[in-house]
Order: structure tokens, then sequence, then C-alpha cells
């Protein structure tokens, strides 16, 4: 049986996240969420904040676990039993910091390997970073996060509440 986590920041969890939890839940038997608590990243929502959306936007039916966590990501793994680090690349881009990561991961505990799932090709833009400008600024984001989420960052970023049939029309 293999264990694997999937850490991050999740500030707040969208398509592409949920697109990499999908297929990591296809390859390994259990999946295990980790939101990253760390109090020196300003982060938008709390760590339990965080949590809750990436629950709700699992649904349900998911058996997929959240936990949030704090410190090291391999030792979380070890924590969960876990033998993989899953991590997302959306392009080239993202491959110089994943490899360091890795690398270091490596070192830090031989038993946990990482292994990179690739987004789809529709999410490969998509950062949590982008989604909250472009909300702040008051472009929509509909489609790139679950509704849940949409929801959440429009009332965190004091954007009215528009109704899929407003956002469709504007
Ligand atoms: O979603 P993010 O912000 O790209 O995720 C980064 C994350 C949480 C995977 C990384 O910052 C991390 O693992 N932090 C925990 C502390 C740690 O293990 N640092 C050493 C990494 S080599």
């Amino acid at each position: 049986m293999t264990i694997a986590v999937y850490p991050g920041s999740f500030d707040p969890i969208h398509e592409g996240h949920l697109d990499v939890i999908k297929r990591a839940r296809q390859i390994f038997d259990e999946v295990v969420v980790g939101v990253l608590d760390n109090t020196a990243k300003a982060c938008l929502f709390s760590a339990e904040e965080r949590a809750t959306l990436v629950r709700q936007s699992l649904g349900p039916d998911s058996d997929v676990q959240v936990r949030h966590f704090s410190g090291l990501a391999v030792e979380f793994a070890v924590s969960q039993r876990a033998t993989v680090i899953v991590r997302g690349l959306r392009a080239v881009s993202d491959l110089d910091s994943e490899f360091q990561m890795a690398l270091m991961n490596r070192r830090l505990e031989p038993r946990v390997h990482t292994v990179f799932l690739t987004t789809s090709f529709a999410n490969v833009y998509l950062s949590s970073s982008l989604i909250k400008d472009v909300c702040a600024h008051g472009g929509g984001i509909r489609g790139l996060v679950p509704a849940v989420v949409e929801d959440a960052l429009n009332r965190r970023l004091g954007r009215p509440h528009q109704s899929p049939a407003a956002e469709e029309a504007s």
C-alpha cells in the first residue's frame, strides 16, 4: 500500500490542484493533502480555512484526507506513513525550484520519493496568486476555482457576490 502526501500552501486551492489530487488518487492507495501552516508566509486564508476549502472542494464522497502541518514536508510525510510526496508541474519554469526542493527532501529523508505530476493543459497557467490578483481587481475567476472558493475569495477580498447569471451577463 502506497501513501502519498501532497503538500502545499493552497491559498486557496484551485482547479489545477484538484486535477493533481485526482491524478494522484488514481495512482496511490491513499492521498493526504498537507496544508502548510506557515506563519512566515503571508496567506489570505488561515491554515484552518485553507484546509476547510480543500475539504469542501473535494466534496463529501472523497476519500482524500486533508490535514494541516507545520515544519518539514518530509516529516509530515513520515508522520502520515507516506513514501511519496506529490507535486504538480505546470511548466518548465516550475522545474528549477521543484527540483531543488525534491533533492533537498531526498537528502533529508531518502525513504520519501518526490513524484511530479503534470497539470492538464487547461490549468497550465493557473496559480493561487494570479487568481487572487485577478479577483482583487474585479476580474472573473469562475471555472478556475470551485464555487465555494470563489465565494470565499469574493468575501475575503470584499467583492460583491455575483450570481452565475450576473457573471455570465457581465
Ligand atoms: O504550494 P507551495 O507554496 O508551492 O508549496 C510549497 C511547499 C509547502 C511544498 C514547501 O514550501 C514546503 O515543503 N514547505 C515545508 C517546509 C519544508 O519542508 N521546507 C524544505 C523544502 S525542501
